[in-house]
Parts: structure tokens; C-alpha cells; sequence
């Protein structure tokens, strides 16, 4: 059976009149016809060659244009027969995007869609306006193609809503995804939506950064949770620690050391000696020889940071026998900023996720742990991992976030290679962790950049990102760029637009002039991970996030009692809800 069968004009639209490659100027000849033209819809082209072949393009534009008429005898003859001069003097064309063919495959006998272009469209070519029947044709088409053991249900195209709009899950995870849009758009619900379908697969795995704590009511979810000022010391399950020891040197020297000090270089050479010291201590004394002989600065391993501070402060008090007596030591005096910036740090509530871990944190085979509580997969709803955010104070979110990213690639980076299974992060608010790297200070800066390291290499092993931002104008370039997938919903914001518009290839931009009118829940979905670049109305999830946007008029209109203004100020003096 043929796709497509035209066989009353009413869905003609016009004739080709221009190509140039992907764009295709239609001539339309009545004004009749060029009213079944609506931008965004889908048209048909005829392929001369190829039994039941058609090339699918997109309305860009409807136009009709008066042509200048410069005869200079004109005005009588046109005051004198109007209706002929209106259609001498104007030209109705529709401008179109092509993006990619139906064709018959007899082996398999079936229509299928592909985003490749067979061939470009002859000059005269019908084209056809694709509704009613025809429309749902060619959506089914797409449906059932897209009907694959890896396919994600996102949701009802807006074209035509009895037709599903899968991803395809393997594509859409590989090569990284952004999932952009303004505030109140419907980000964290398309989020939920993702995830309540990862979640139904036995060994998905993925990691949420959940920054406003709107994914903590998920039943099919694994809850972790940054410890708060007043939970430090205590040890559970939810807790996740990070202990110090799991920083690299570079974290460390931007957490400690104040490059434009003029003693900066010695105090990074002392700071790094006392460090390898104590890690080798450690080491010694659990007599870990295969790794005593190949650790460095950057191994995690623990070590006493006292012990360290102990070290430094006796360097810098240091006094040496000289000829005539007892003189200044090498160091005297050059360390003492640095060790009362460790201390401040050490002391500082909010870094108490670093330095305020209970003893069972510190220990040798601690970090596999954690790392376990991260990564594994097997255990009752551990196949989603919401890691809460939401009592970490906005200055110290990246060294966080990053830390925690650093740390799953870098394990996965070094799991075997047969063993290696992929993860995906869900990173949610990005642009408070990932901004662009001006004007950053040296930790975010280490911090951005092991997102970006990520976001260039973890194809390789299996890490994946889903960057979710209302933002995308203030995300770190380097990491947006390599998202392969775009899921964009509304966007009001002209600088966030052409963000977005430059992820695309050039021969889609004309249908990202929707981003600001499209509904709530609604997205434009690009990428190699969509047989068509579409608009799509995404499913809501079963569990919703904790995120509804509050109806101010509707809640002033009811009585009701005032919240508990002094427990909130205590709760901001001791920075925790509980
Ligand atoms: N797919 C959808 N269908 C219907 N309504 C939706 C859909 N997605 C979101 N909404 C509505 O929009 C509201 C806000 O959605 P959501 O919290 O996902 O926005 P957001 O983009 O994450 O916003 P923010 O950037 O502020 O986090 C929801 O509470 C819900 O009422
Ligand atoms: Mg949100």
C-alpha cells in the first residue's frame, strides 16, 4: 500500500521553484492554497525517481510578496482592472526544511523514515501538505520505527497527539544530552518522566543532582543527602561524606593555597611533602607495599590532616643553629597564613562534608564504600541515586558537585574494561555548578573543569551527562557544545535562545523560533537520539517532583496560619531544615 495517496488537489500545496541543498522554495499559485500552509507543519515532496519515495520538510515561512511593478504606464491600467494587478504584483511562495525521506524497503515491507537525504527535489515537484490521514500515516510510521527494544517514551507529538515520540535511549545517553528551558517550564517534570522509566530497567544507573531537594519524595529512588552543620560527625546511610583525602592536589591547592601569596610556591612544595608523608604513614602501617610503591599525590588515600597542619607549623616556627647562635629556619614564618587558612576551613561548619566526617569515614576501605553508595546498581532502588543539595551553601556547590562527579568517572575510568557498565548524571541546575569559566575563582575553576573533562571523554567510559538548565547562556561552553541531544522547552530569553539555537545544525534554526511561544511541558526535541527534529507535549510523570510552581492569588485568597517565622530563623542560624 502506498504511504501517501493524493488523490484530490485539496492537499496540494504548490511546485519547486528553488533548491538549495536542505531549503526549498515552493510556489504557491492561489491564495487559496497558500492558506493550507501553517508554519511547522509537515509537508511531502515528490521524488521523480523511487516508487513511493517522498522527501518530509518542515514549513518555515509563508510568504506573500508584492513585486514592484515598474512600468511606467502602470497606474491607469491598474486603477482601471484591480483584481487582475493583485495577482500580477504579488508572489505566494512557502519557504521549507527538508529532513529526511520515506521510503518503500520491499525486503522488509515496510515504509521507513531516515534523516538522510536520498536526493534533493526536482525542479515542478508536486509538494503536498500532509494532514488528517496522511499525517497519521507518516506519524505511524515514526511511531513504530521508533518502537525499539532501547526506546524512551518522552511523549505525544504536538503535529499529532495519537502518536507516541520515542527516543532512543542508547543515543540519547552516548554522546550527552541538554535539557534546556526556562524557569517553570517543565525541566525537573521531564527529568521525573526520564527517570521513572530508567528506573523500570533492571540495571540502570543513574546519578541526580538534585538541588532544591524537588526529587525527594521519588519511592523508587535511592535518597542521599550532603550532610548539614548540625549532622556532622553522626554516620547513616543517606549521609554522604566526602573526606578530604579524597581531593586531588590540584582541589587542594585551590582549597588552601593563595596563589598570589609571595610564598605560594613553597607553601604548595611543603603542603604536597606533608601530604605524601602522612598518605605513605597510612600505608606503612596497614603494609600496603604493592601500593606504597606506586601512590601519589593524587591517590586517595587517608591521612591525617593534623598530623599535616603539625608538620607545617613546626617548619614554620623552625629555628637553625647558625654561627652565632640560633637564627630563623629556612621556612620561619612563610607558612602562618596558610595554616590559619586551613584551620578557618577546617573549623567552618560548611565544609564539615570535607573535615567533619565521623572516624568510620577515614578509613582505608571507606571509599569504596562511599563509591558503593554511588554506583551500585543490584540493590533494592539503588538503580536511581538522588544525591540532595539543598542545605550546601551556594559558594562551596561546585567544589561539591564536581567532587562527586569527579569521583564516579574516575572510577568508572578505572573499573575494567569488561566489567565497565555505563552511568549517566543527571545534572539539574547547572548553571549554579557548571557556569562558564570567566571570572571564576581557582576552586570553581577545578570544579568546571572536571565536568568538562567528563564531558569530553566520558563516551569512552560509559558517563554519561544530562544537563538540565534554565540558564543555558551562563553554562560552561566547553560542556553544553558537546551535548549531542537537545530537549528544549519553552525559552523566553533571547541570549538563552541563541545559546540553544548555536547546539543545532544550522539547517534547523528556523524551527527554534517557536522556543518562547510553546506550552508548558512542551519541547522542541533535536539530536541524533529523534528520528525528526519535533515538537513534542512530554508525558508528566506518575511521581511528580516537589517543584509546583505556587498560585499566588489562589493561596491569598484562603485563611490561613502563618508559618513559624523564629523556627526559621533559628533554621537559618544553624543551616538545617530538621
Ligand atoms: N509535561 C507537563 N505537563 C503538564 N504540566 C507540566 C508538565 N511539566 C511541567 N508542568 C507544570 O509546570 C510546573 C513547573 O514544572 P517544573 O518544576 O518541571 O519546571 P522547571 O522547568 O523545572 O522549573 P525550574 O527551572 O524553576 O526548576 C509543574 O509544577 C507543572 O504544574
Ligand atoms: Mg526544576
Amino acid at each position: 500500500m502506498p504511504l501517501f495517496e493524493f488523490t484530490d488537489a485539496s492537499a496540494l500545496l504548490g511546485t519547486v521553484r528553488e533548491v538549495d541543498t536542505r531549503k526549498v522554495s515552493i510556489q504557491v499559485n492561489s491564495d487559496e492554497d497558500l492558506r493550507k500552509a501553517k508554519v511547522g507543519q509537515l509537508v511531502a515532496l515528490q521524488v521523480a525517481s523511487g516508487v513511493d519515495t517522498w522527501l518530509i520538510a518542515f514549513i518555515d515561512k509563508v510568504m506573500k510578496s508584492v513585486v514592484s511593478n515598474s512600468s511606467p504606464n502602470d497606474e491607469q491600467t491598474a486603477e482601471k482592472n484591480e483584481s487582475d494587478e493583485d495577482q500580477e504584483n504579488t508572489i505566494n511562495s512557502v519557504k521549507l526544511t527538508l529532513v529526511g525521506t520515506t521510503r518503500w524497503i520491499a525486503e522488509k515491507q515496510q515504509t521507513v523514515f531516515s534523516r538522510s537525504l536520498v536526493q534533493v527535489p526536482d525542479i515542478q515537484a508536486k509538494c503536498y501538505v500532509l494532514h488528517d490521514q496522511q499525517l497519521e500515516n507518516f506519524m505511524s510510521i515514526l511511531a513504530t520505527s521508533g518502537v525499539k527494544s532501547n526506546s524512551l517514551a518522552l511523549g505525544k507529538y504536538t503535529l499529532n497527539d495519537s502518536a507516541t515520540a520515542y527516543l532512543d535511549g542508547n543515543k540519547f545517553f552516548q554522546r550527552h544530552a541538554a535539557l534546556l528551558g526556562s524557569t517553570g517550564s517543565g525541566k525537573s517534570w521531564t527529568v521525573a518522566a526520564i527517570l521513572e522509566q530508567a528506573a523500570l530497567l533492571p540495571s540502570s544507573n543513574l546519578v541526580v543532582f538534585d538541588l532544591h531537594g524537588e526529587y525527594k519524595n521519588l519511592s523508587y529512588a535511592r535518597q542521599l543527602r550532603i550532610p548539614g552543620p548540625e549532622e556532622l560527625g553522626k554516620s547513616s546511610d543517606e549521609l554522604l561524606y566526602l573526606p578530604y583525602w579524597l581531593l586531588n592536589a590540584d582541589e587542594m591547592q585551590a582549597l588552601f593555597i593563595d596563589r598570589s601569596e609571595f610564598s605560594a610556591h613553597n607553601q604548595v612544595m611543603a603542603f604536597q611533602d606533608a601530604v605524601i608523608e602522612e598518605k605513605k604513614a597510612t600505608l606503612s602501617t596497614l603494609d600496603k607495599q604493592q601500593i606504597l610503591s606506586a601512590f601519589t599525590l593524587d591517590s586517595p588515600i587517608p591521612f591525617s590532616i593534623e598530623k599535616v597542619i603539625g608538620t607545617l607549623s613546626d617548619l614554620n616556627d623552625e629555628m637553625e643553629q647558625g654561627a652565632r647562635g640560633l637564627k630563623q629556619g629556612k621556612f620561619y614564618g612563610q607558612f602562618s597564613r596558610l595554616l590559619t587558612r586551613i584551620s578557618s576551613k577546617l573549623t567552618d561548619k560548611r565544609y564539615g562534608f570535607l573535615f567533619g566526617a565521623p572516624s568510620s569515614e577515614h578509613q582505608y576501605d571507606s571509599m569504596a564504600k562511599m563509591v558503593a553508595k554511588l554506583m551500585d546498581y543490584n540493590a533494592d532502588k539503588a538503580q536511581i541515586k538522588v544525591i540532595d543539595f539543598s542545605e550546601v551553601p551556594s559558594d562551596i556547590l561546585p567544589v561539591i558537585v564536581s567532587l562527586v562527579a569527579r569521583i564516579i568517572y574516575q572510577v568508572q575510568f578505572w573499573t575494567n574494561h569488561e566489567t565497565r557498565r555505563p552511568i549517566a548524571l543527571v545534572c539539574d541546575e547547572a548553571h549554579l555548578y557548571l557556569p562558564k569559566k570567566e571570572g571564576q575563582n581557582p576552586v570553581e575553576l577545578r570544579a568546571i573543569e572536571a565536568f568538562e573533562k567528563i564531558a569530553k571523554e566520558g563516551r569512552k567510559y560509559g558517563v554519561a551527562l544530562l544537563i538540565v538548565s534554565q540558564r543555558p547562556s551562563d553554562v560552561s561552553t566547553t560542556v553544553l557544545s558537546q551535548c549531542n541531544n537537545v530537549i528544549a522547552l519553552r525559552l523566553t530569553n533571547g541570549d538563552d535562545q541563541t545559546t540553544v539555537k548555536k547546539l543545532m545544525p544550522e539547517s534547523l534554526e528556523s524551527l527554534l523560533d517557536v522556543l518562547p511561544i510553546m506550552d508548558v511541558g512542551e519541547a522542541l526535541v533535536v539530536g541524533d537520539a529523534v528520528l525528526l527534529p519535533s515538537r513534542v507535549k512530554i508525558n508528566p510523570p506518575n511521581e511528580k517532583p516537589l517543584s509546583a510552581t505556587i498560585d499566588f492569588w489562589s493561596v491569598w485568597q484562603q485563611q490561613s496560619d502563618e508559618p513559624d517565622f523564629v523556627g526559621a530563623v533559628e533554621n537559618m542560624r544553624k543551616q538545617g531544615r530538621s
